[in-house]
């Protein structure tokens, strides 16, 4: 995503998490029209979007790929693109390359539109799966679906930040909690929340992009009525309390929250922290640990960790980190994975 153009207030306070997974690069590749079918079939199981059209060139194949990803997906193709000379002489492939390539960066209001193209239902946990709004809801036995229309806010499961908090969040939640949602982007973790049982949530962001979108996806879940979204910071909300906070932003901003954590949640208060790599967990686990808190679990995904924080009391203690699919139990009570 292309800071010029940000939605109003974002831009510059876009976290890491935000940067990387907004970026996307739409990547065309000219071939003959004898390779179009082959090539797009190589595309198609690498790259989402795919849009053919007819050159003076050639078949130019279209395809979207997440800029963090787009390098590594473009060396494999090319090497399955320069081995299709010898695997199909028929082609009559000719030239070294045979094809030719361009690429852009999009601008926020494009990569609103073909982000959609990437949004696929993901399932968390075995209780849990977050879905586009705009394709047909398909039940999935026994779990609970989120339907989201993200805008231009961060937050469709896509990105293993928002999955390692989401999975902190089952293991989290008990069934009355009234939650804060510090950060909420589109709203999934507060949609998810209240769907799975929280009493009610008060969700915060400082983007006037991600109040609209959580408001909006609240009303498309059917909780709009346990849902509170406000603009801010939490430090501006003094109602904003509850037993449970969830925050997925970075590492700087959840490692502050400790301090308002201790004035403003329950002796039996809980926190879910995500929005920071691996290598930073260990420093903020450190600064809420210094707060009076416990770390009763860590999870990793894609180099992206989550922690999960309980009041300082007997029954917590820490476990190795684990990566996805392999979560522990807390305190020898758990069950599972969840
Ligand atoms: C990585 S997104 C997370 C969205 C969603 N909760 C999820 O888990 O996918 C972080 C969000 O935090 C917001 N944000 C950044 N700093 C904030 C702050 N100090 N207070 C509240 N929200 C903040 C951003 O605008 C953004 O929408």
């Amino acid at each position: 995503m292309t800071a010029a153009m940000a939605p109003e207030g974002s831009g510059s306070r876009r976290s890491p998490v935000e940067r990387q997974a907004l970026s996307l690069v739409e990547w065309t590749v000219t071939v003959p029209g004898a390779a179009a079918e082959a090539v797009g079939h190589i595309l198609r199981g690498r790259a989402a979007g795919l849009v053919e059209e007819e050159t003076p060139g050639g078949v130019a194949l279209r395809v979207y790929l997440p800029e963090e990803e787009a390098e590594a997906v473009r060396a494999e193709v090319r090497g399955r693109l320069a081995a299709l000379p010898e695997h199909f002489p028929g082609l009559g492939l000719r030239g070294d390359p045979f094809w030719s390539e361009s690429e852009r960066v999009l601008g926020t209001e494009d990569w609103a539109e073909r982000w959609r193209d990437f949004f696929r239902p993901v399932r968390i946990g075995r209780r849990l799966v977050i879905a586009p709004a705009w394709r047909p809801a398909s039940p999935e036995g026994g779990r609970v679906t989120v339907r989201l229309e993200p805008g231009l806010a961060f937050g469709t499961g896509q990105h293993a930040s928002t999955r390692v908090a989401l999975r902190l969040l089952l293991r989290a939640l008990r069934r009355g909690d009234a939650v804060v949602d510090v950060g909420t982007g589109s709203g999934v973790l507060a949609v998810a929340a209240a769907l799975l049982g929280a009493g009610r949530v008060f969700a915060l962001d400082v983007d006037p992009a991600a109040v609209r979108a959580a408001a909006e996806n609240a009303d498309l879940n059917g909780v709009a009525d346990r849902v509170a979204v406000r603009r801010g910071e939490w430090g501006e909300w003094p109602e904003a309390r509850g037993n449970l906070l969830v925050a997925n932003i970075s590492p700087e901003v959840v490692t502050a929250l400790a301090s308002l954590a201790g004035e403003r949640l329950a002796a039996d208060g809980r926190a879910v922290l995500a929005g920071f790599l691996a290598e930073d967990a260990e420093a903020v686990a450190a600064a809420w640990v210094a707060a009076g808190w416990t770390v009763g679990r860590e999870l990793r995904e894609e180099g992206w960790a989550g922690l999960l924080l309980g009041r300082r009391r007997r029954g917590w203690r820490r476990r190795e980190p684990r990566p996805a699919g392999e979560a522990v139990a807390v305190g020898g009570r758990g069950r599972g994975r969840r």
